[in-house]
């Protein structure tokens, strides 16, 4: 009896046991073998690139360096920003005065008049929701300024903190009826995140002043007029292929009054026509009343950055349509010629000579050399038969006078749509380079999505990605984050897109920038306030599908099949002819380490040394913060290889890149 009970007991163990180690067996998943010495396409320089719009304070208030809001009186109730401090008894007195037609683009400044014996009128600046200052760093304050005969007007200039402390101060004497600049530099001795700049006017009579500007010294390449250099240094941390500007929706305006025309945002400052930012009212729950474009940062300054970073410039023109979800209004066919005109002079503008009209004020802006100009947006987000119709004339009339231009053409808001199925059908009759896709979707759709372009029509247009983030509540919410779910995902289908790089050769996230006090969309690549800045974990995500580029995509299978998401995996293989380096990208969706063996395929040898870079949380609700900003960042470590076989675990929610040498 005892010995039967023994036996049948030991069957069963004999058969847990037999079965468990089936399914281990079961769960072992096969190798991924890379074919390294047949690669299936090349990748575009321009694969990863930067969109940049003026939402959330990227522009002024952001990248823009300028520390004075609404420095010329332009914005609607003009003395938006401005604060009087004191006015003694009655007299003394700020007047705005517009004058009209004598100055057209800048035609309000303020008046201030001081009677004898008060002796004393101050008005100050807020800034954008304050002026980050640094200690020790050099301001630079410049003012326009006029005084009638028999005025005797002392300027003195302060930076006040937050907590009223005088962190920095300099004079200014003007003289003359004449309007002329005065500069005068200072050093600030004090950091302060919202400080505020006061100017207090001393002597007595009347003095009208416009253009008061202040500017850190240390801009990006300590250019006057200059950007934030913490924030460029991101977007060049990026190496971005290309840099799309102005945006998005601000191109097309809310109604075609305040669309982004590009011939006012060139040449002087001072005479570039301030005018409301469509984003100041776009949203009830994130009003922003004071956000105004003053195009301190203007097409020129966005050629330049192009340059500078390293990427082509994409401008994105208006196609004579107003926002769809606004205004929708729209330029009659019949009235066209100007907005091409734009386009056509554009071109000009960017690769003239300088002896032709519009190269000749690129060379004047101090860049006689060509900005090299490529490709050209014709419309944002644009659709239904009027943009398509539009577009055909934009095409018809840029192909004849510039034929080697690229022109890039919208499909709308959704990638999935009934709108988006006309675009597709609509642009069968139409030739543009590249086809603009936008994706603002929840972190799954992402997921799901990374096979979107495995089976798209290889003889037809390019795809160029040209919007697209996880959004973790849904498109618009105020809150939205920036979480390690949506990055993780987003990866994931990045693994998509470079795979396809034969069909899709240029993506970028969107939007780019936000001030943490002056938003209204959330998510964004880069935050900051107005000292500091940190890079989001989409921001590593980008930033690590840029970097690790490479100039050829490789197959990259398992069973025959491309990785997209089997057991939560997903992977691509890339090679670079300039560095010999097979580029392998895993992205593990899921919350268990994935074991897997992947095989080389390759008729050269390996280098044992490799490097390995993992980017990962623990928790998909991850975020790094603006006090918090390294809390997910890419962590570098150099790997020994035995081989071509190699044993890969990828960590649980994680984003693993492992750069391989060939010798
Ligand atoms: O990126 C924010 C907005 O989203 C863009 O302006 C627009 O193109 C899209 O709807």
């Amino acid at each position: 009896m005892e010995n039967m009970f023994t036996k049948k007991f030991t069957l069963i163990i004999l058969s847990i046991a037999i079965g468990f180690s089936m399914n281990l067996f079961a769960q072992k998943p096969q190798p991924i073998v890379v074919n390294v010495d047949k690669p299936k396409a090349d990748i575009k320089p321009t694969m990863w690139g930067i969109f940049f719009e003026d939402i959330n304070f990227a522009a002024d208030g952001g990248i823009y360096a300028e520390l004075v809001k609404n420095r010329s009186f332009e914005f609607n109730k003009p003395r938006t920003g401005w604060k009087i401090d004191e006015i003694s008894k009655d007299s003394s007195h700020f007047l705005i005065i517009n004058r009209g037609k004598l100055n057209e683009t800048n035609p309000r400044f303020a008046r201030i008049t001081i009677k004898e014996g008060t002796n004393k009128f101050s008005i100050s600046n807020s800034g954008f929701r304050g002026m980050g200052i640094k200690q020790n760093n050099k301001y630079n304050f410049s003012i326009l300024a006029s005084l009638p005969t028999g005025s005797n007007i002392r300027l003195r200039v302060e930076l006040i903190s937050e907590k009223g402390e005088k962190i920095g101060e300099t004079s200014v004497i003007p003289a003359g009826k004449d309007w002329k600049k005065y500069d005068a530099g200072f050093v600030a001795t004090k950091s302060d995140l919202r400080a505020s700049l006061r100017i207090s006017f001393e002597g007595t009579g009347t003095i009208d002043i416009d253009m008061v500007s202040l500017f850190p010294a240390d801009t990006w390449k300590g250019r006057p007029n200059g950007l934030r250099a913490d924030l460029v240094q991101l977007l060049a941390d990026l190496k971005p292929g290309f840099l799309r500007f102005p945006g998005g929706c601000i191109v097309e305006g809310y109604d075609l009054r305040v669309r982004y025309q590009w011939k006012k945002t060139i040449g002087n400052v001072e005479d570039r026509e301030t005018i409301i930012n469509r984003w100041n009212t776009e949203f009830a729950h994130r009003l922003t009343p004071d956000y105004y474009q003053s195009f301190g940062l203007g097409f020129f300054e966005y050629f330049q950055l192009a340059e500078d970073i390293g990427a082509e410039p994409l401008p994105i023109l208006n196609c004579g349509m107003a926002c769809q979800f606004n205004s929708a209004e729209v330029v009659p066919l019949d009235q066209l010629d100007p907005y091409i005109q734009d386009a056509l002079d554009l071109i000009e503008f960017a690769n003239g000579a300088p002896d032709t009209k519009w190269g000749k004020i690129r060379t004047q802006m101090g860049h006689p050399l060509p900005f090299n100009l490529k490709l050209l947006g014709i419309g944002n987000e644009q659709w239904g038969p009027q943009y398509f119709e539009r577009y055909a004339l934009f095409e018809k009339a840029i192909k004849v006078k510039y034929p080697d231009i690229k022109l890039v053409s919208g499909t709308g808001p959704s990638p999935d749509d009934d709108l988006f199925k006309s675009a597709v059908a609509a642009l069968k009759n139409l030739n543009p380079s590249l086809v603009d896709e936008h994706y603002y979707r929840p972190p799954s759709w992402f997921r799901e999505n990374a096979t979107r372009y495995d089976n798209y029509d290889r003889n037809s247009y390019k795809i160029f990605a040209g919007e697209y983030a996880a959004q973790s509540v849904f498109t618009c919410s105020p809150d939205n984050k920036n979480n390690w779910d949506c990055a993780l995902s987003e990866a994931a289908f990045m693994t998509g897109l470079e795979r396809n790089a034969d069909v899709v050769n240029m993506c970028s996230y969107a939007p780019l920038f936000a001030h943490v006090d002056g938003w209204q969309w959330t998510p964004d690549l880069i935050w900051y306030n107005n000292l500091t800045s940190y890079g989001t974990t989409n921001y590593y995500v980008q930033k690590l599908f840029s970097n690790n580029k490479g100039t050829q995509v490789l197959n990259m299978l398992q069973e025959n099949k491309p990785m997209t998401g089997q057991n939560g995996l997903y992977a691509t293989a890339a090679f670079d002819k300039q560095t010999n380096e097979i580029i392998l990208k895993l992205v593990n969706t899921s919350d268990k380490i994935q074991n897997n063996s992947i095989v080389l395929q390759t008729s050269k040898k390996v280098t044992p040394k490799a490097m390995l870079t993992v980017l990962k949380s623990e928790r998909l609700d991850g975020m790094n913060t603006i006090d918090n900003p390294e809390v997910i960042k890419p962590v570098n470590q150099e790997t020994t290889l035995k081989g071509k076989n190699i044993e890969m675990p990828v960590a649980p929610y994680s984003f693993t890149v492992l750069r391989i040498k060939l010798q």
